[in-house]
């Protein structure tokens, strides 16, 4: 029996924005419901500003204004007891902060003090949480370095003196080491090189097994989800659209949506013109009525423009959110997956 360690519930999550007097809500987030299993990656996927980081932000209790959750929960059952934490006091989250739920912002290699060395970062992050100091401390941190094959002097150094992989392994570094039980990570590769990309990918995936823990991972990179994810999760303006396991969601796609960001993807010795996905996604502040991704679907109806489709389940485990998930064709062919699916 596969246990859920996070459930979301009707989440909606507003910036309230403030021009010149008139007030405007864009909607971020707006009715997601999803669980997250134990031990298991799970990957959200979506264009530029569909609300992949506003969502994450608030499952890592990160919500800060204009940002206000305006209904649903967001629960986690931690092994210290459950926690609502759009709900939760500061103190309640200060307890699981790091221990129990660790975020790996958007950018954030970028953002290691510049003025700060590497080993006083590390103090600033575990000592509390950890509960330790001198020699079980030094150890517990440099054992963690060695996991991730990053040298002990690593420690005396600025952020500055290091490479941009090793800035991401520092970042992940410090995520993990309190050994949490659910890791959020943000686009954590997108600014690094292939290689290093791979071999940071195949850091975190290492570092889940062994600390058995769960792992929202978000990127816009169809293909980082095909080697890395377990199940994947499609936000289309502020909506989850699709939701299913990795291989599913990449060979029988039931949303016209993620049958383009798969279609989408370059394969090896494929010179096969692709059909381009007109227009562009809708503004959150005033979102078309009905389904949003409406004015851009090749198959869109009459009943698409005025009734929301809710996301339904379509096939084991799989949920879509399409009044013609059964319309929905593959564009890719398991023989064209080449280069794609590890
Ligand atoms: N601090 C903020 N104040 C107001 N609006 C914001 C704020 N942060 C994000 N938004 C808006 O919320 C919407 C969703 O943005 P979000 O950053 O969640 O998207 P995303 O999917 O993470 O995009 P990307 O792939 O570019 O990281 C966008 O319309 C964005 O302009
Ligand atoms: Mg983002």
């Amino acid at each position: 029996m596969t246990q859920d360690i996070l459930t979301v519930e009707g989440l909606k999550a507003y910036y309230q924005m403030n021009y010149f007097g008139v007030s405007r809500e864009v909607r971020a987030v707006d009715d997601i419901t999803m669980t997250v299993r134990k031990n298991e990656i799970y990957g959200i996927a979506g264009e530029s500003s569909s609300g992949k980081t506003s969502f994450i932000k608030v499952l890592a209790a990160a919500i800060r204004p204009p940002m206000r959750v305006v209904d649903g929960s967001v629960k986690f059952n931690f092994k210290s007891g459950p926690i609502d934490v759009t709900t939760a006091t500061p103190q309640q989250l200060d307890a699981i902060r790091w221990r129990s739920l660790s975020y790996i912002m958007q950018g954030s290699m970028s953002t290691l003090n510049p003025v700060r060395r590497i080993g006083k970062t590390f103090e600033d992050f575990a000592k509390r949480p950890l509960a330790a100091s001198g020699t079980p401390y030094r150890e517990r941190v440099l054992g963690h370095l060695e996991r991730l094959k990053l040298p002990a002097d690593v420690l005396n150094a600025y952020p500055h003196e290091l490479s941009g992989g090793m800035r991401q392994r520092v970042t992940i570094g410090l995520a993990t080491v309190c050994h949490p039980e659910f890791v959020i990570a943000d686009e954590p590769t997108t600014a690094l090189d292939v290689v290093v990309q791979k071999e940071v990918l195949g850091l975190i995936r290492e570092i889940q097994q062994d600390m058995g823990s769960s792992v929202v991972f978000v990127t816009h990179d169809m293909s980082v989800h095909a080697n890395m994810t377990d199940r994947v999760g499609i936000i289309y303006a502020g909506r989850l659209v699709e939701e299913g396991p990795t291989r599913q969601m990449f060979f029988a796609p039931k949303h016209p949506y993620t049958a383009h960001l798969v279609a989408s993807l370059p394969r090896i010795g494929d010179t096969t013109q692709r059909p381009a996905l007109e227009g562009r996604p809708p503004s959150l502040a005033n979102p078309p009525q009905g389904c949003r991704f409406h004015p851009r679907c090749p198959l869109a109806i009459d009943k698409c423009k005025t009734e929301v489709p809710p996301l339904i389940p379509v096939a084991n485990d799989h949920r879509s959110a399409c009044w013609r998930w059964q319309d929905v064709a593959p564009l890719v062919k398991p023989h064209q997956a080449h280069g794609v699916m590890a």
